[in-house]
């Protein structure tokens, strides 16, 4: 059943085919993202909405020139059908990624290369769980990670998150209350650095507590990690993987670190699940993209990337120290936890206002956001936004985060006059 904070599937009017559906293209929405992209997209439009990379930075004409050769080079595998599991030299090309983050014990084989985190989160949900079975979620949540869980008709269970992420103790209590309604656990999902939208991420302490919580009850931990070298220090975090081979399936991705017009990630996971990924992959699309992966590799194997990595890095702290200094100058009466890597602040609003009932103001004043709403799957969300600082320029940010005050002051004003509109109450506490 849609919820009020779902946007409502599309009925296409008079289509002949409207009662042959199967249940689960019923469960599938239209994210508040993509509903917004037409929109915010508009060059009039300061879009503080999509988590889009920016990619100015990029040897487009360096890497075109490579590209071209590669195709002719190795034509007759580039523009050939692959293997499921992916190609080997880039499966042994991502080892040397992984190792950034202290996962050492690895080889190629260990790998499935995926279109996109996107579609390895797909292949996890489709080999893991029947519907109504359980996935615990830290809340708010990746959106593109909810879309999938509907999708298969997953029963979606909030886990807490503080400004140190996931918070162990609620990860317990949910495996807890979940079985004893008879529930079937099958993995907790965590975005642990960077977190995509709420910008924390897990503490040091607290990884191992959560690996031991979850071999304890026998649950799987589903890492997705595609921030995780996008700190704005260099610093980086042990993967969960690192600290546990058997509970713990990885994922990562280019899409951030490079660029995601390839749609090329990795998964890694125990030898049982490889396999019935790999199944999975197959049925799916058959194999990933030579094309792509051959591309990532080329880029890999010629240019600098650690250096690439370390310019992006810089470029997203600048954005993201103007968005913070605005934030401050214009919105002093909200709250919010600075980021230490990734793409995004997720703003507290003043109590009283509704991001979601303020988006269409928002977009008249010629700026874009994402309405917490969207992060959550039952009803949360509308005293939160999504702050992406990863696309705009610094100018840009700043200008957007000004429009953004003209329309928060006069909601204020109005609600002064006329009271809230936002149920008072509904919704989380944090100011992280
Ligand atoms: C947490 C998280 N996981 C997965 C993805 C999807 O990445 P990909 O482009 O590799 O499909 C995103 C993209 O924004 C993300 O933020």
């Amino acid at each position: 059943m849609a919820d009020e904070t779902q946007t409502p599937t599309t009925v296409i009017r008079n289509d002949p085919w409207y009662d042959s559906y199967a249940q689960r293209a019923d469960a599938m929405r239209a994210s508040e993202i993509r509903a917004l992209f037409a929109v915010a997209t508009r060059p009039d439009v300061v879009s503080l909405a999509g988590g889009m990379p920016y990619l100015d930075y990029l040897p487009f004409k360096e890497l075109s020139q490579l590209i071209a050769k590669m195709l002719v080079d190795k034509g007759d595998q580039a523009w050939q059908y692959g293997s499921a599991q992916g190609d080997p030299h880039l499966r042994e090309d991502v080892l040397q990624i992984m190792e950034l983050e202290g996962i050492k014990d690895i080889q190629a084989d260990d790998v499935v290369i995926t279109n996109g985190s996107q579609n390895g989160l797909d292949l996890i949900t489709r080999i893991m769980c029947d519907p109504g079975d359980v996935v615990l979620a830290e809340a708010p949540n990746y959106v593109g990670a909810l879309g999938v869980f509907q999708s298969f008709q997953v029963d979606v269970v909030n886990v807490e998150l503080d400004k140190d992420g996931l918070v162990p103790e609620s990860f317990e209590e949910a495996i807890i209350s979940q079985r004893k309604l008879g529930k079937k656990v099958k993995f907790l999902y965590t975005v642990p650095n960077f977190h995509n939208p709420a910008g924390v991420t897990m503490s040091v302490e607290r990884r191992p507590r959560v690996l031991e919580i979850a071999r304890k009850y026998h649950v799987l931990v589903v890492e997705d990690n595609p921030y995780g070298l996008l700190g704005f220090e260099g610093q980086t975090y042990p993967a969960l993987r690192s600290m546990d081979a058997e509970n713990v399936v990885y994922l990562s991705s280019f899409s951030k670190i490079i660029a995601p017009g390839m749609r090329i990630a990795w998964m890694v996971a125990p030898a049982g699940i490889r396999h019935k990924l790999i199944l999975a992959n197959e049925a799916s699309i058959l194999c990933p993209p030579n094309m792509s992966q051959m591309t990532i590799s080329t880029y890999l194997d010629n240019f600098d990337w650690r250096k690439q990595i370390n310019d992006y890095r810089g470029m997203y702290k600048e954005r993201c120290e103007t968005m913070d200094a605005a934030l401050r100058t214009y919105l002093p009466y909200c709250s919010w936890h600075k980021p230490k890597g990734g793409f995004y602040i997720w703003l507290k609003i003043p109590e009283g206002l509704d991001s979601k009932a303020m988006l269409p103001r928002a977009i008249t004043a010629k700026v874009a956001y994402v309405a917490g709403t969207g992060f959550y799957m039952d009803g949360q969300g509308s005293d939160h936004m999504r702050l992406s600082f990863c696309y705009p320029t610094p100018e840009q940010i700043l200008e957007g985060v000004r429009r953004l005050s003209t329309v928060m002051d006069a909601e204020r004003k109005t609600i002064e006059l006329f009271g809230a509109g936002r149920r008072q109450g509904k919704g989380t506490d944090g100011g992280w």
